[in-house]
């Protein structure tokens, strides 16, 4: 079984539903440990109900990045993972890190990558009138929000959208599509190869797999 260690930040409902979806035998992987850099979080309640593992390494406890990602990389690795999920972690990683686990971490982030890297997605997006926007599933590398995209989500952004109205919508594609990435990676139909992504022995487009909701 795919051991995965889920790190987090905040509410985890991403978290969430992964283990929603391995609850329903439809992810097989064992989630080991679920970690965050911030205490009282929703996201460890969330961890703590499904029984799962819980650490804090709060990042205010250290006097550098490379210090803070040096424990935390330490911590992980006792649990010796096949992969690494970012669930709404809310760090920038030091390049050695993300080394580390390169082609075995994956993130999610709220905009179809290479747009809007970075905080304040949903509200970028509609203020430049974007007509779409969504969600990247994407190997993390090095580069900050930069790695090749393994699934996106497209939102239709509609008239009268507000930030909450819209990262409502996009959130819920969220829930969709990170169980899926983190389900290929477990079924060991994706991996990452020359820094591109590969599902079913066949590269994917910058975009990576798309999921056009607007088609609904
Ligand atoms: C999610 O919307 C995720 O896309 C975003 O944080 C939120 C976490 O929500 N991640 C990033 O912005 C990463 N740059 P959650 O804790 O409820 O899963």
């Amino acid at each position: 079984m795919t051991n995965v260690v889920v790190l987090i930040s905040g509410s985890g409902t991403n978290l969430q539903a992964l283990i929603d979806a391995k609850q329903k035998g439809e992810l097989p992987v064992t989630i080991s440990a679920v970690i965050s850099n911030r205490p009282n979080v929703k996201g460890l309640e969330r961890a703590q109900a499904a029984g799962i593992e819980t650490l804090v390494i709060d990042h205010k406890d250290y006097a550098s990045r490379e210090l803070f990602d040096a424990e935390l990389q330490a911590r992980i690795d006792e649990f010796d993972p096949h992969l690494v999920v970012l669930a709404g972690f809310m760090r920038i990683l030091t390049e050695g890190f993300t080394r580390h686990y390169s082609a075995r971490m994956l993130n999610i982030h709220p905009s179809l990558l290479p747009k809007y890297q970075g905080l304040h997605t949903h509200q970028r997006a509609l203020e430049a009138g974007d007509t779409e926007h969504g969600v990247t599933v994407h190997f993390v590398t090095p580069e900050l929000d930069g790695g090749p995209n393994v699934i996106q989500a497209v939102v239709a952004i509609v008239e009268g959208d507000t930030v909450e109205s819209l990262a409502q919508r996009v959130q819920a594609q969220e829930h969709v599509i990170y169980p899926m990435a983190v389900s290929w990676f477990a079924e060991k139909r994706l991996s990452m190869d020359n820094h591109q992504s590969v599902l079913d022995n066949e590269v994917l487009p910058p975009s990576g797999y798309v999921l056009d909701t607007r088609m609904k």
